[in-house]
């Protein structure tokens, strides 16, 4: 149910008659395919208050152009026609819907209306029932029997399930009790217990059938099955709390219809609460809600209804909804639950993201169990910026909190119920150890990230790192890409940056696994041994690239290893920066010296010194180095036709990436820039190129197509 951004709607006042026409269609149409969704498909597209909003705008071009509402317009029809697959039956009663108030201010219009209507002084008895979230049944019995039961489908015709419903537990096949009319309808709604939907969705998975997405949707695809076995083992549910035809009134009061239900052997729900306010009724309505995530079945909101019944035959209907009753919605696509526990996972480049582990609560039609904290900042109470959020207030496990789920965005935590803060919530301790490998989380000066310092042994990372090793500015071994990796990776062949160069040595049953590769034969195994002992000798700068270790890009790989010389001068400057590092700071030599290099900075500087904290890091290194030689620092050639030349790229270039271009001119001993200047002696323009191109031909600088400059530098 992803609702997408749409341009705003253009202001009722402002409408012409004629465009009010056009829209009223349009609205009409897609209304009409979302009844369908919901009600025949069980598979809705939007949300219920995307659905709801649609609605109103109808309404409110309505109340404007009364002249335009027409029969077929969505106010004067309830729900969709029956689906196909079952009999139809005709209600005696109409099963129709409720009108929507959102706000309290709607509740009381709501009361004054009945007021006005029936001309009182006093304020009715209104009984506040909470709104089930399934979807609604007609129950016919002849002398206390069940002879049919009927879904609601388009208020008039539903369709005859009364094979399934007599498989429901709750749902008597005999009425009990006193005043049992000779014939009667009672009506009510068909549920599914939250936890049941989990159990069943876990079900289907595990037999490869599609999850429901909501528990509504669970029981309406539960109830509506040919095969009533199916029916059958489907926990389904059912609470009463109306009726249509009747051939004797047991009670006249709605909280007196209920008690008799509830004697006939009827569910009733037990929070049902007789008011003698608006005040009382809104107190049930906010308690509900606070409630709401504890219920073990789904609500959308309450209902208010006029409690005596003389009263609302007089009010009687206005198009599809009594004008004795209300549904009082909550606010949508958000619900409270309890945060049970806060978990932490490791992104695939070492982040430490916090994740809420929460009661299973429905949150816009969809269950939500997990939803995101952001940062460890967040957590606290404070946001991006530094000033506070939420009024300062931190989130702990086992608060009560408010989840919000936006579109297709991941949930998250909004607000902290404070009230329900049990007193045994301490303030979350956000780990300094990442929780997959053990190696310290830290995070940087003006960085609300922490991330894990593991750089070459943590799981959660691995597969990314090995991708970044193996790339083109790293070890950049042929025939072993991206797509390779990721394959070795979930075949186990390839964990950590030593097992490329084990591969071939290693047991001959990872040799055979290699061979048995779809579409890698003998020829692509020598191939890629043959490709991966040509870089077993590896220029240093390389070598620290490939470490992928944070901040440490290509430029500041070269830094480095021009300044340290070799790989053991590099090693031990930086095992004895990192042992000289403390809570005050680093004021060992190493650590100066490397501070010191030009253009390395402090943030990059503390970087590598963290690399080399990690004594694992350090060990999978030493791993490593048995399997390959380092040279010094790649020189650039001084005998190519681009030596000492300088390059700027420009344009899409499709022959290359601009990395993989930048690399090769340098590597031929050219200088690669960013924009051109008088000192420019090549541009090299591909696709689409814009204005360094025409600075280029101002300046009458040569200007190469990818052709033209891939034969300059191969010949
Ligand atoms: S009374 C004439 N009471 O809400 C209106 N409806 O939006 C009779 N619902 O179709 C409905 N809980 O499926 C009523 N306590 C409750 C309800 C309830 C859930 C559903 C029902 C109805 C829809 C109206």
């Amino acid at each position: 149910m992803v609702s997408k951004s749409k341009p705003a709607p253009t202001d009722i006042s402002n409408l012409t008659k004629a465009k009010a026409k056009v829209e009223l269609t349009r609205l009409a149409l897609e209304i009409e395919r979302h009844d369908k969704a919901y009600y025949q498909e069980d598979a809705p597209k939007i949300s219920d208050a995307d659905y709801d909003a649609l609605r109103r705008r109808v309404e409110a071009i309505e109340a404007r152009f009364p002249e335009l509402v027409s029969a077929g317009s969505p106010t004067q029809k309830v729900g969709a026609a029956p689906a196909r697959g079952f009999a139809k039956v005709q209600h005696a009663v109409p099963m129709l819907s409720l009108g929507n108030a959102f706000s309290d201010d709607e509740v009381t219009e709501f009361v004054e209306r009945v007021q006005r209507f029936l001309k009182l002084d006093e304020i009715p008895a209104i009984v506040a029932e909470p709104k089930i979230d399934g979807l609604s049944l007609s129950l016919r019995y002849e002398h206390g029997e069940l002879v049919r039961a009927a879904t609601r489908g388009d208020g008039f015709v539903g369709e005859d399930v009364t094979a399934n419903v007599r498989t429901i537990a709750d749902i008597p096949h005999t009425l009990k009790g006193r005043a049992i009319p000779a014939s009667c309808e009672l009506r009510g709604e068909v549920y599914m217990l939250k936890s049941d939907f989990l159990a069943l969705n876990q079900r289907q998975e595990q037999a490869g059938e599609a999850p429901f997405a909501n528990p509504r949707n669970s029981a309406a695809g539960s109830l509506r099955q040919k095969d009533v076995a199916i029916t059958a083992s489907r926990p389904l549910k059912f609470f009463a709390y109306a009726w249509g035809e009747m051939s004797d009134a047991p009670a006249d009061t709605q909280h007196g219809m209920l008690g008799w239900m509830k004697q006939a052997g009827f569910v009733v729900n037990p929070r049902i609460t007789l008011c003698h306010s608006v005040d009382d009724a809104l107190a049930f309505y906010r308690k509900t809600g606070d409630e709401r995530a504890s219920l073990p079945y789904d609500i959308d909101g309450v209902v208010y209804k006029v409690d005596r019944l003389d009263w609302q035959e007089r009010l009687g209907f206005v198009s599809r909804s009594p004008r004795w009753a209300i549904a009082h919605k909550f606010a949508a696509e958000q619900a409270t639950t309890v945060l049970e526990k806060i978990d932490i996972q490791v992104g695939r480049t070492g982040a430490l993201t916090p994740v809420a582990r929460l009661a299973p609560v429905t949150v816009g039609g969809v269950v939500v169990q997990n939803a995101t904290l952001h940062n460890e900042d967040y957590i606290k109470g404070v946001g991006n910026d530094g000033a506070p959020i939420r009024d300062g207030v931190d989130i702990r496990e086992g608060d009560t909190v408010v989840v919000q789920r936006a579109g297709d965005v991941i949930p998250q935590i909004v607000n902290v119920v404070l009230d329900k803060r049990p007193a045994s919530a301490k303030p979350y301790d956000f780990p300094h150890k990442c929780p997959v490998c053990g190696s310290h989380a830290v995070r940087e000066d003006g960085e609300v990230v922490r991330r894990c310092t593991g750089a070459l042994i943590c799981p959660a990372q691995a597969v990314e790192r090995l991708k970044h090793f193996v790339s083109r500015l790293a070890f950049d071994i042929d025939g072993l890409g991206e797509k390779q990796i990721q394959e070795f990776y979930d075949d186990g062949l390839i964990m950590h940056p030593v097992d490329i160069f084990t591969l071939q040595k290693r047991d001959a049953r990872a040799a055979k696994k290699l061979r048995d590769r779809e579409g890698f034969g003998e020829t692509s195994v020598r191939n890629l041994f043959a490709a991966i002992d040509a870089r077993r000798r590896i220029e240093l700068n390389r070598l620290i690239f490939a470490l992928g270790i944070r901040h440490v890009g290509e430029g500041n790989a070269k830094l480095l290893a021009r300044h340290y010389g070799s790989f053991d001068a590099f090693r031990d400057a930086m095992l004895a920066a990192a042992a000289g590092q403390s809570a005050e700071g680093n004021s060992s030599e190493a650590y100066q010296d490397l501070n010191n290099i030009g253009g390395v900075g402090e943030i990059v500087a503390d970087a590598v010194v963290e690399f080399f904290a990690e004594r694992r890091n350090v060990k999978a290194l030493a791993e490593l180095l048995d399997e390959i030689e380092v040279l010094p620092v790649e020189q650039a050639k001084s005998d190519t036709a681009i030596a000492g030349k300088t390059v700027v790229f420009t344009g899409s270039l499709t022959k290359f990436t601009r990395d993989e271009a930048k690399a090769a001119a340098e590597r031929l001993g050219a200088k690669v820039a960013g924009s051109v200047s008088k000192k420019t002696d090549y541009v090299v323009a591909g696709e689409d190129a814009g204005s360094k191109l025409t600075k280029a031909r101002e300046l009458g600088v040569a200007v190469l197509s990818e052709d033209e400059w891939l034969a300059l530098i191969q010949g």
